[in-house]
């Protein structure tokens, strides 16, 4: 009698294996096969790959719930989540690349947290309060639309997806890209951060920043938190020509 596991696929893994460290190393695909099992995600299929077949692949997952944001990865030329990945939704043969835009650190792990830590230093990605905070004063309420506005550019878990997937990003180390976008939108929507919009200005009005977009728009339809990265794209334009107008009239 034909078992479940007799009638599975039998999947085809094409992964890019390159290790920086070792001067021996050349970039390279190597090709394993897996039999699938039901409800198999990558997360999954690297892990039995790594403990049945080769110990020394490397790729990173902490909390296997799109939730951490560490195991973004090329799937099929795309950049997707591995742990949010279900095997049955891809053809039998699946390529797996790093993600291009960061630091390689071997085989499909990236660096992005160096990215991430750069980019919010430079655009101080923190509320520069307006004034000192005050114990005793009673809290000033938020108006409920722009809490949830903030919360949602809040939601992005520094996955790189959007980064990997942007045309302009890939080509220039100083584009602040669409992750970056969204954490200026978030703190200049933020009522008590005391940044003008001139000094915002300085941060997004160049080609380092909004006006670098070259509208591709891949960066949205990759966003696993599916983050609305176009419209912050939009905010950010309308917040700078309107910097710019009242530079102008001065
Ligand atoms: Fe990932 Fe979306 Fe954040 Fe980009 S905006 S880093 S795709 S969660
Ligand atoms: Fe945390 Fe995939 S392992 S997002």
């Amino acid at each position: 009698m034909a078992t479940e596991s007799d009638s599975s696929r039998e999947l085809t893994f094409e992964i890019f294996r390159f290790n920086p460290l070792d001067p021996g190393s050349e970039p390279r695909m190597q090709t394993y096969t897996l039999r699938e099992e039901p409800y198999m995600t990558l997360f999954r299929a690297l892990n039995r790959i790594r403990e049945e077949q080769d110990p020394g692949l490397q790729f990173d997952f902490a909390c296997r719930s799109a939730v951490c944001g560490s195991c973004g990865m090329m799937i099929n030329g795309r950049p997707t989540l591995a742990c949010k990945t279900l095997t049955s939704d891809l053809a039998s043969t699946i390529r797996l690349h790093p993600l291009p835009a960061f630091k390689l650190i071997g085989d499909l792990s990236v660096d992005t947290g160096t990215w991430f830590r750069e980019m919010g230093s430079r655009v101080e990605a923190w509320v520069h309060e307006r004034q000192a905070f005050d114990p005793e004063a009673i809290e000033e309420p938020m108006d409920d639309d722009l809490a949830v506005a903030i919360y949602e550019s809040d939601r992005c878990i520094e996955c790189g997806c959007c980064v990997a997937s942007c045309g302009v990003a890939n080509t220039r180390g100083d584009f602040l890209a669409p992750a970056g976008m969204n954490r200026v939108a978030r703190f200049m929507m933020d009522p008590r951060d005391g940044r003008s919009t001139g000094d915002w200005f300085e941060v997004v009005a160049s080609d380092e920043g909004v006006f670098g977009c070259i509208g591709l728009m891949a960066c949205q339809d990759v966003c696993p938190k599916e983050l609305p990265l176009l419209e912050v794209y939009g905010y950010l334009r309308r917040r700078a020509l309107g910097a710019a107008f009242v530079r102008k009239q001065r």
